[in-house]
């Protein structure tokens, strides 16, 4: 069913309730242009990604290895498991036929079993959050249910990496949707060229944001950020003049979070917020793969979008309020 049949049936039950919160950005999930077509060379990119990833990692490190850094097996066992599992890329390339994009080149910053580890639960998180964001605009119901059944696949390679790294495996009641530009700009620094001949996705990414010091986690309600250079470079791109108001807006399960950066003194040209929010009035904290962009919306007379969006998109891992170390 489209959302436009759906959606008149659950006003009325909703009619009662609680009004529904809705995600900020819904203009942004709107179909991309060449439709379907488009979503699965999409997911297809991202199915390419991960492969390769799954690849080039179990080349990399043995059985041993991921003994040795703590991982007992069947772990090892698993993660061929889950190589195997992004083979999903040769049933959606089989559905595009000719209009399928091919495997581009990447590459991946990670040197060890942990940092691979860690990459490993940021892509399986921003898969979940890929197809989550993408799904309302599937037209044809029968990619609807392809794309639905990777996405359940993708959520449990999350929890299984996730529980894995000790990290909350299921940290919130509701997973994040990404809109395209979002994803596209995280799956960007990875990819260092397309394919020749491949037709271009109709995403951009948008300027980097560096997130400094990195930590690991952090926790709701109390951890300060910087983002390194982020105004300067935001100035020198003409996207804002000095005084332009900056948030920083988190995404975290259906809440959408607005903090007002400020300067730092010295001339690094950072933004700093003094904590990640908590949640609160209607919102729950948030928690486990947060997302944050910088946007000229303050989220009240204007929502983050797209086109107010000057740099993005970063990660965090956050856990909630009182809660150490993510494990429940
Ligand atoms: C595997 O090792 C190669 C060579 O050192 C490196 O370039 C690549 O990034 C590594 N890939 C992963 C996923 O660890």
């Amino acid at each position: 069913m489209r959302l436009s049949t759906f959606l008149p049936i659950l006003a009325a039950s909703l009619a009662t309730a609680a009004p529904l919160e809705q995600r900020d950005t819904v203009e942004d999930y709107n179909a991309p242009p060449g439709g379907d077509v488009t979503i699965l060379n999409y997911a297809l990119t991202l199915e390419y990604l991960e492969r390769k990833f799954y690849m080039e990692g179990l080349a990399n490190y043995t059985q041993a290895d991921f003994v040795a850094a703590g991982f007992a097996d069947p772990f090892y066992d698993n993660l061929k498991e889950i190589y195997y599992d992004e083979q999903a890329c040769f049933t959606l390339a089989g559905a595009l036929g000719t209009a399928a994009v091919h495997e581009a080149t990447y590459s991946f910053p990670s040197t060890d079993v942990k940092s691979f580890l860690a990459l490993s639960s940021v892509l399986e998180g921003v898969g979940v959050s890929a197809y989550l964001g993408a799904a309302a605009e599937i037209v044809t119901g029968a990619y609807l249910t392809v794309a639905g059944s990777i996405l359940t696949v993708e959520s449990r390679h999350s929890s299984y990496i996730r529980a894995a790294l000790k990290e909350s495996p299921f940290p919130k009641p509701f997973d994040t949707p990404l809109d395209f530009n979002q994803v596209f700009s995280l799956a960007a620094q990875f990819i260092t060229s397309f394919a020749p001949g491949d037709p271009a996705l109709p995403f951009k990414a948008f300027p980097a944001l560096t997130i400094q010091p990195s930590q690991y986690p952090y926790t709701a309600g109390s951890s300060p950020v910087t983002f390194t250079h982020a105004m300067k470079n935001a100035v020198s791109a003409g996207l804002i003049k000095a005084d332009t108001p900056v948030y920083a807006v988190f995404f975290s399960g259906l809440d959408t979070y607005y903090v007002k950066v400020r300067t730092t003194s010295g001339n690094s040209g950072d933004f700093k917020i003094d904590m990640i929010p908590a949640g609160g009035n209607g919102q729950l904290a948030p928690t486990g793969q947060v997302y944050v962009v910088l946007s000229t919306a303050d989220g009240t007379t204007t929502k983050v979008s797209d086109e107010n969006t000057i740099s993005g998109v970063g990660i965090l891992e956050v856990n909630p309020v009182g809660q150490r170390d993510g494990v429940f």
